[in-house]
């Protein structure tokens, strides 16, 4: 049985929907959920599901990310993790801390990767004008945004569509993308997948 720990920042959709999905025949459980914002919407969650969660506050630690990741693998520590999922995490991690993680650390990006790394994916997608937006599961390495895809899934944009309303579609694609690439991932099974 894999270990998998959450990391969140905000209001923790999607650790939910990876928490509640990990249950009866699922190669994983959930071991902790650990916040980068004190106070975030997600821990309250977790501890509702009667997960153990942990804060390791950014803001302590400023400009100082090598401090920041050894606080972070201090609380990872005791529940001996063997998959990182970033959820709605918004730190960027140093190359080391990749390198520490390489192979066992994914995160969901709101946007068809390679398009749209970064942020505001959802107001660069209706921007350019494009017919269809979604999510991508991908491993986690020292370039942002840029890891092996192991999954993703599509959305139509749709007359009218402002950056909220377009995110909340996106959102839902990203509850059911990530659960399913979680579950093939912590099998051993990399191959992507592509939800319709
Ligand atoms: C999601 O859209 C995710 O793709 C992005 O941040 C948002 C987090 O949502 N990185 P939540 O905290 O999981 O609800």
């Amino acid at each position: 049985m894999k270990r998998v720990a959450i990391l969140i920042s905000g209001s923790g959709s999607n650790m939910v929907a990876l928490a509640g999905s990990m249950t009866g025949d699922h190669p994983a459980r959930p071991v902790l959920v650990v916040s980068s914002v004190p106070g975030a919407g997600g821990l309250a969650k977790a501890e509702a599901m009667g997960l153990a969660t942990a804060t390791v506050d950014h803001r302590r630690f400023g400009a100082d990310r090598a401090g920041f990741e050894a606080a972070l693998g201090a609380a990872l520590a005791p529940h001996a993790p063997d998959i990182l999922c970033l959820a709605g995490f918004m730190r960027i991690l140093t190359p080391a801390f990749t390198a520490h993680w390489a192979g066992r650390m994914l995160n969901i990006h709101p946007s068809l990767l390679p398009k749209y790394p970064g942020l505001h994916t959802h107001a660069r997608a209706l921007a350019a004008g494009d017919a269809e937006a979604g999510c991508t599961v991908h491993e986690v390495t020292a370039d942002l945004d840029a890891g092996p895809v192991l999954g993703q899934a599509r959305v139509p944009i749709m007359a009218g569509d402002t950056p909220d309303s377009l995110a909340s579609r996106v959102l839902e694609a990203e509850h059911r993308l990530y659960p399913a690439v979680l579950r093939r991932f912590a099998a051993g099974d990399r191959t992507p997948l592509h939800l319709p």
